[in-house]
């Protein structure tokens, strides 16, 4: 049942669109060099999971340009709040949350990139409704944004933070296990461990679904 070809995200891009696209992620790269870094692997470990998940590929290019754009929002926070090695208060965390919420109301502003908008607001959501910014469950977030939503974890695991050094693959598979069926969908948690653990040379495709 996950082709991806279902009641998912409206789509797909226009032409025009995909410039649109292309524009905010350039302003990306040049104001948060770190977050677009992170917005590329995420995008080229989505693509491959998208492929294995066999979307169509119209769906996969829908995924490429949203997981290139999913944290867009974080432009509107403190890029210190990203570096930040202690807890943070009450406060700064509602600020990072809000970066769904704002880089969904950012997309929603640029003609044609409505399909791209739940990936900005719905990547933080979780299987069992606890995510946020709207507690929705799996039922109600489309396959593909779950699925960037999946990649995204992954990204954040192996790579460092300012608290703690970055998990090896082993460890990052274990832990993304270990919440698979609550926080995360067990099929994509095991699809997107299989192709984050594939040859470089195989998987750096990133580019094939612009
Ligand atoms: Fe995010």
């Amino acid at each position: 049942m996950f082709v991806g070809d279902d009641d998912e995200t409206p789509g797909p891009l226009s032409p025009r669109a995909v410039e649109r696209a292309a524009t905010v992620v350039s302003q990306l790269e040049r104001m948060r060099p770190d977050a677009f870094a992170h917005a590329r692997r995420v995008a080229a470990l989505a693509v491959r999971v998208a492929r294995r998940a066999h979307f169509p590929e119209e769906r996969v290019e829908q995924v490429y340009w949203g997981a290139l754009l999913h944290d867009i929002g974080e432009l509107n926070v403190q890029v210190a709040l990203f570096h930040h090695d202690a807890r943070l208060d009450e406060r700064d965390r509602i600020a990072i949350c809000q970066h769904t919420t704002v880089g969904a109301r950012w997309l929603s502003a640029v003609p044609g990139l409505a399909p791209l908008v739940p990936f900005a607001r719905w990547h933080h959501e979780r299987f069992d409704g606890l995510g946020y910014p709207d507690g929705i469950t799996a039922q109600e977030v489309p396959l593909a944004v779950s699925l960037v939503g999946v990649c995204d974890a992954w990204d954040a695991l192996t790579q460092p933070r300012p608290y703690r050094d970055p998990l090896t693959t082993d460890e990052a598979a274990e832990e993304m296990m270990r919440h698979s069926g609550r926080q995360w969908s067990g099929p994509l948690v095991i699809w997107t461990i299989e192709c984050a653990l594939l040859p470089s040379d195989v998987t750096d495709d990133c580019d094939d679904a612009a």
